[in-house]
């Protein structure tokens, strides 16, 4: 296990700042970012991923809001949720991203409890204060497709964080809500392909589902870019492996996306989900495939397991077709209340 040393990483740079990048309440200054965007050749990209952030307060508007699934995700938030995933934790990773060296957010999903409308709206600011659309990448997770919505575009407020850049010529989702999956986003030598295995699910069900649709444009998207030699990053929040994951929380059609995925390969695949850290592998045509999953980003840590972390990946163009991934985990000090690097590897 290698830590990085902040002498290997870019100079920052004083901005751009976050657009808009206030909190709805006023608090708090946004992430400010370091300037290592990339060419073919040029310097590493430095990725954070932050998944499961459960940042938002469960305040239905009406006992109507409430009558579905809802209302046991409410509970659940009253009784034990809320005292885990608190904001003092998020804010301490945010002021810490700057001092990542990253240059580009991803965020695997998990942004509400139970998906209210106002828990979307809420969750908006949050991801303002991460950075600007183009610096931040989102997929949805199960918890923000909790109860079917009757609303054409339920994640109209993320729309930015969930569009295409340089995707020109690939089969990407065009659409509202689902639909809108894959995204794909350049970043120089590297491309983030957004895929969403959100939707609803009954009572007690925290499943997940890519679909046949999706999974059709997914294999098309990656053997194109493949074909560019382009790094793959695929984020989806349902884990595409176990995981430890018990059927009741699965991703349904995991097996589905995994020959798929040995089909095309993929460089990287990063999920949320589990509230912990996780490392796998799966076969790629080539060469394995790792998958790492991270823990939610608000925790405070009454499971050491669970404690808020975030990981950073450095990705190198190491020659045609080739790469090198290495990556960073910065996980919450409760004693200090900031978050710390706890060490790294290559991936
Ligand atoms: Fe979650």
């Amino acid at each position: 296990m290698k830590s990085w040393g902040v002498g290997q990483r870019p100079e920052p740079y004083e901005g751009p700042k976050a657009n808009g990048g206030t909190r709805r309440d006023g608090r708090g200054e946004p992430a400010v970012y370091h300037s290592n965007l990339v060419s073919n050749g040029s310097p590493p990209l430095l990725l954070a991923h932050l998944s499961d952030l459960h940042a938002t307060a469960v305040a239905p508007s009406g006992l109507r809001e409430l009558a579905n699934k809802r209302v046991l995700g409410w509970l659940s938030w009253r009784r034990r949720r809320r005292f885990e995933h608190l904001d003092f934790v998020l804010e301490a990773l945010i002021a810490d991203l700057p001092a990542s060296g990253a240059s580009h957010v991803a965020v695997t999903g998990d942004l509400t409890h139970v998906g209210l409308p106002s828990e979307i709206a809420e969750a908006a600011g949050w991801l303002a204060r991460i950075g600007p659309p183009e610096r931040v990448s989102l997929v949805p997770g199960n918890h923000d497709a909790y109860a079917p919505s009757r609303a054409a575009d339920p994640w109209a407020p993320w729309r930015a964080y969930m569009e295409s850049q340089g995707a020109d010529g690939l089969d990407v989702g065009t659409g509202a809500g689902e639909a809108r999956f894959p995204f794909v986003r350049r970043l120089g030598h590297a491309a983030l392909i957004g895929v969403s295995s959100a939707r609803p699910t009954a009572p007690l069900l925290a499943t997940g589902r890519v679909g046949a649709a999706q999974r059709e444009r997914l294999e098309s998207i990656l053997r194109k870019l493949g074909d560019e030699g382009v790094c793959r990053v695929v984020l989806i929040h349902h884990p595409p492996v176990r995981a430890g994951q018990s059927r009741r929380r699965q991703l349904d059609d995991a097996g589905a996306l995994r020959a798929l995925l040995a089909r095309t390969g993929a460089e990287l695949v990063l999920h949320g989900h589990t509230h912990r850290s996780h490392f796998d592998a799966l076969p790629g045509p080539h060469a394995p495939i790792p998958v790492v999953g991270v823990p939610s980003s608000s925790s405070v840590g009454a499971k050491e397991a669970r404690r808020a972390r975030y990981h950073v990946y450095r990705i190198e163009h190491a020659g045609p077709r080739r790469f090198s991934v290495s990556y960073e985990v910065r996980g919450f000090d409760p004693a200090t209340r900031r978050f710390a690097s706890e060490g790294g590897g290559a991936l």
